[in-house]
């Protein structure tokens, strides 16, 4: 490993001159590695500002041309649509996931007829945006109950997939979630609908600003403890992988991303598979209100990126995706 020694050897030489520092990088960013969220609201002509996401916006579905336009001018590959759904349309069930004139379906029709497959779009697949008690999946005396919500996740992706939706991302973590769907997608004429399972999902606090974005927040009974895993553990990581890619899984998740970089690199040499990392709505917003305070250079937000990337993920869900290059001007 160590090829020469001081003074002979100097490793500052290459780092003297940009040319030579620019020569030599290992990582970098292009648009291609990049997968935009989007948060939807009901209504018309509006776009509503997240307080604990400073520069993200919800958009209402006569709004979302403009954005859209963007990250496809910007190469974008993918959004992933997240709705912030009404009060009155939650219940213990989480029924509105399945209704198909809800504001996911609405959006992936409005998007999939305007665009084609100008770019992909990708649906969480998960109960919380639907739930009176903010949960993944059913209640059950404080348990989410993991086969009976299975069903109603097969039942939330082929009505996805049905209205065009391109990569389905399961982000329950719920037990054997992708066989079954996967499943009911082949059965269903839908083989070419892909699957990227969030299989690592960890129980985190970093969550906090979306489940504000989403209108979740007040409403969350507890925490997510029970199926989303635990941050002290990596071995696990790698055995909800294996267990998701023998399921049928097309590409897998972790998130959070900034603190789990290690697990980002651990699956990716352990697996030959596309690996998807999540800078989380917490991690952006340590990042943005840090950087509107003058505490840090906005060059943290390239720094983080590039950090994923040199772990070993091949694309980053990140609220910076459409903005990089206006903020880093
Ligand atoms: C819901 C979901 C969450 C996120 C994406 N999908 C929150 C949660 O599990 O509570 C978090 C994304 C973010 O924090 O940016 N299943």
């Amino acid at each position: 490993m160590i090829t020469g020694k001081y003074p002979s050897l100097r490793l500052r030489r290459s780092r003297k001159n940009d040319w030579s520092r620019r020569l030599i990088e290992e990582n970098n960013l292009s648009p291609n590695d990049f997968i935009l969220p989007v948060f939807l609201i009901e209504g018309k002509n509006k776009k509503q500002s997240i307080k604990s996401m400073p520069g993200v916006y919800r958009y209402t579905l006569d709004k979302i041309t403009p954005f859209i336009d963007k990250a496809i001018k910007k190469k974008l590959p993918m959004v992933a649509l997240f709705p912030y759904t009404e009060k009155r349309k939650k219940n213990m069930l989480g029924t509105e996931a399945l209704n198909e004139d809800n504001l996911v379906c609405r959006a992936i029709q409005l998007i999939k007829k305007r665009y084609k497959n100008e770019i992909g779009i990708m649906c969480d697949v998960a109960l919380d945006p639907y739930t009176s008690h903010g949960h993944d999946g059913l209640l059950k005396s404080g348990y989410v109950l993991n086969d009976e919500t299975i069903n109603v996740l097969v039942n939330q992706s082929l009505l996805q997939a049905e209205m065009g939706c391109d990569v389905l991302a399961p982000s329950d973590m719920m037990d054997g979630r992708i066989g079954q769907i996967r499943k009911a997608l082949d059965n269903n004429g839908h083989h070419m609908t892909q699957i990227l399972s969030y299989a690592v999902k960890y129980a985190s606090s970093f969550y906090g600003p979306f489940r504000d974005a989403v209108g979740s927040k007040g409403l969350l009974k507890g925490n997510k403890k029970n199926y989303q895993m635990d941050f002290k553990n990596s071995n696990e990581a790698l055995r909800e992988v294996a267990l998701d890619i023998k399921e049928g899984a097309d590409m897998v998740m972790v998130k959070p991303g900034l603190p789990y970089l290690d697990i980002i690199k651990l699956v990716k040499e352990n697996f030959k598979i596309p690996v998807m990392a999540y800078q989380v709505s917490g991690e952006y917003s340590l990042l943005a209100n840090s950087i509107n305070q003058g505490f840090v250079h906005k060059e943290v937000i390239i720094e983080s990126l590039i950090s994923f990337k040199r772990a070993g993920a091949n694309a980053i869900v990140s609220y910076y995706a459409d903005r990089l290059d206006e903020i880093l001007k």
